[in-house]
């Protein structure tokens, strides 16, 4: 029989800990809150009232429960209060000297058998648990940001946390609706430990100004159908709080590089911009505590900037640029290649108005683009997003070539071709005695360097990147890659095009991964790492980072959608370039690819798909 927990005790009521009252008291336990001051008490309550009263405005939670909810709280200052609570969960700031602290004070207070949990994101549960008489009752339990919403909980049993107390905290988080996984004492556990380092990664390529804020973030929402950027979870988590973990894993956690904050975490911290909650940090919130992002000196001041070289409007970029951003005026798009990624932005250009010239390598190919564009556009139809008429009128605009001659009077090329540089070099040149001046060329290389591209022409300051998402018809991000010799003008053409085919353009350097494979595949590739180190299953991996931090889907689930050959391969690419030890792929990743286990493809990859 599961111990029944009547009264806990909250130690700490900020980002977390505010939050954690509320799922108790929401749950019908009674909680006792206990701050260090009045001061602090009354931001708490604050936190909570604020965070109850946007439930009752959303149709989350009646009036009457909000009020029941309320009443079951009472607020302290000071442990002393905490005499009489079955269970203490322990939110104070990520120190352990502080931690242990508290943990030697509610060893004194608390009754004999009261469970002591901490809900620390990085610090060893074990050296807070010793800090007591007790070790035996210490036990992790890890809320996640915001805690009445994420679903998961991370139990974390060190080596003398009894079994029974174990079991006793799996039953109050499934009372509680959330879902636990119980792990052992590692440095952060799941969900941080796979979040951290990417999160600090974003920070860099931010503070190396490689893409803006707006971009970071829109880029790993509209590419990886993340919740929320990392700019933006680096507000909600709180600077201090990120730093304070990161630092720990870092020393904790083998020091790993990428764990060492980047520098301008700590300037922030410094300078008090620690996210939400002093009202600004990578944003600037309307004011301290609002999730309401108002503009401020980094804010874009338009979507749509005009080239202002005039060199360049005479040059014929400026003209092409406008037209290219009103597809009625009749402009024409090359697509050169005749995979699934060239198939896709045919249709998407056709589909958005623009005449299009695709060139492929004979008739045979022509006429399998051509079957793949009607099929995909006659789904639309049946689904009801299309109607006929558009249809037939984007299969009419398509013009179809087995020769590059036919893109001499063609505004824009799009080259995605196979992903060999000699290849792409040989085509760039030619387009470059073929195309008209001032004609952007782009390339959706994944890997590749564009300015090799660029290179290959006479023209490099007409070159960018347009990186597409697969399929293109359906995945609203492009990353436009900007080489050291791209010029202004290009990338405004490139931003205007891509907002003409109604997807998000997002600005970055020509390094390798550009913004959303370099941020995300080093992710799943730790991942790999931590199952090949049996720190956990890959069950529950996955519902950490489904659950925990709201993921689409979790990395091995996407990594068998993916392919295991691509996602080693864009591995291999962002070590070779970076050198960062910490990027090379896991063994793990490796030894499934030669055993032929690619992911749904082949049918087996992190998983048996024949059986499901
Ligand atoms: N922020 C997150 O996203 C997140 C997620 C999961 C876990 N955590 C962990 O939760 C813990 C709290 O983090 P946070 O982000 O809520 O921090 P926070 O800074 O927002 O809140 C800490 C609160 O503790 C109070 N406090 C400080 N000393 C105290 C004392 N001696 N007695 C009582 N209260 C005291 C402070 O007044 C403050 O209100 C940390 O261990 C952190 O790693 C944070």
């Amino acid at each position: 029989m599961a111990r029944e927990f009547t009264s806990v005790g909250v130690v700490g009521l900020g980002t977390m800990g505010a939050g954690i009252v509320e799922v108790f008291a929401r749950n019908g336990i009674d909680v006792v809150a206990v701050e260090i001051s009045d001061a602090a008490l009354d931001r708490g309550r604050t936190i909570l009232t604020g965070s109850t009263d946007r439930a009752v405005a959303r149709g989350k939670l009646a009036e009457a429960d909000r009020d029941a909810l309320l009443a079951r709280i009472s607020f302290a200052v000071g442990l002393d209060a905490l005499h009489s609570v079955d269970l203490v969960i322990e939110a104070v700031p990520e120190h352990l000297q502080l931690k242990q602290r508290i943990f030697a004070e509610l060893d004194r207070v608390c009754k004999p058998d009261a469970i002591l949990a901490t809900n620390t994101s990085s610090l060893s549960v074990t050296e807070i648990s010793v800090a007591t008489t007790r070790p035996n009752q210490v036990v992790g339990i890890h809320f996640f940001n915001p805690a009445p919403v994420m679903k998961l909980v991370e139990v974390v049993r060190t080596v003398v946390t009894s079994a029974d107390v174990v079991a006793d905290v799996e039953a109050l988080c499934e009372r509680l609706g959330k879902v636990d996984v119980t792990i052992s004492d590692r440095a952060g556990f799941i969900a941080n430990a796979l979040l951290f380092g990417y999160l600090n990664h974003a920070v860099d390529l931010f503070e190396s100004r490689y893409a803006t804020r707006e971009d970071i973030d829109a880029a790993m929402k509209l590419g990886c159908g993340l919740p929320m950027g990392p700019l933006a979870l680096m507000d909600l988590i709180g600077l201090d709080t990120a730093y304070e973990i990161l630092d720990t894993m870092y020393r904790r956690g083998g020091r790993d590089r990428r764990h060492a904050p980047a520098p301008l975490i700590k300037q922030m911290v410094t300078a008090g911009l620690l996210g939400r909650k002093s009202g600004r940090g990578f944003y600037t919130y309307e004011r301290p505590g609002s999730p309401k992002v108002v503009p401020d000196e980094q804010t874009p001041t338009t979507t749509d900037p005009t080239p202002t070289d005039s060199a360049a409007t005479k040059v014929g970029i400026g003209r092409a640029r406008s037209e290219l951003a009103s597809p009625a005026a009749a402009t024409k798009v090359g697509i050169v290649g005749s995979g699934t990624m060239a198939t896709g932005i045919i249709e998407v250009f056709a589909t958005a108005g623009y005449e299009v010239v695709s060139v492929t390598r004979g008739a045979e190919q022509s006429a399998k683009v051509f079957e793949a564009v009607q099929t995909s556009l006659n789904k639309g139809v049946v689904r009801g997003r299309l109607a006929e008429a558009d249809r037939d009128a984007a299969l009419g605009r398509i013009n179809w070539s087995a020769t590059l001659e036919h893109l001499a009077d063609v505004d824009l090329v799009v080259e995605a071709v196979v992903e060999e540089l000699s290849v792409k070099k040989a085509l760039f040149a030619s387009l470059d005695e073929i195309c008209k001046p001032g004609v952007l060329l782009a390339t959706t290389t994944s890997s590749l360097s564009v300015i090799e591209m660029a290179m290959a022409t006479q023209r490099p300051a007409d070159v960018v990147g347009l990186h597409f998402f697969n399929p293109a018809p359906v995945m609203p991000l492009v990353e436009i890659v900007r080489t050291i010799r791209t010029s202004a003008e290009t990338v405004a053409t490139a931003q205007a095009v891509t907002a003409a085919l109604g997807k998000t353009g997002v600005v970055c350097g020509d390094r390798a991964g550009f913004i959303v494979n370099a941020l995300l595949f080093p992710y799943l590739n730790d991942a790999v790492r931590m199952l090949e180190a049996n720190y956990s299953t890959a069950d529950d991996i996955d519902h950490a980072m489904k659950l925990g931090c709201g993921y689409p889907m979790g990395p091995f689930e996407l990594l068998d959608v993916v392919g295991l050959d691509v996602a080693l391969a864009i591995q291999r690419e962002l070590y070779l370039e970076l050198r960062e030890p910490g990027f090379a792929p896991a063994p793990l990743l490796e030894h499934l690819v030669t055993a032929g286990y690619l992911g749904r493809k082949t049918g087996r990859g992190f998983r048996d798909h024949t059986r499901r």
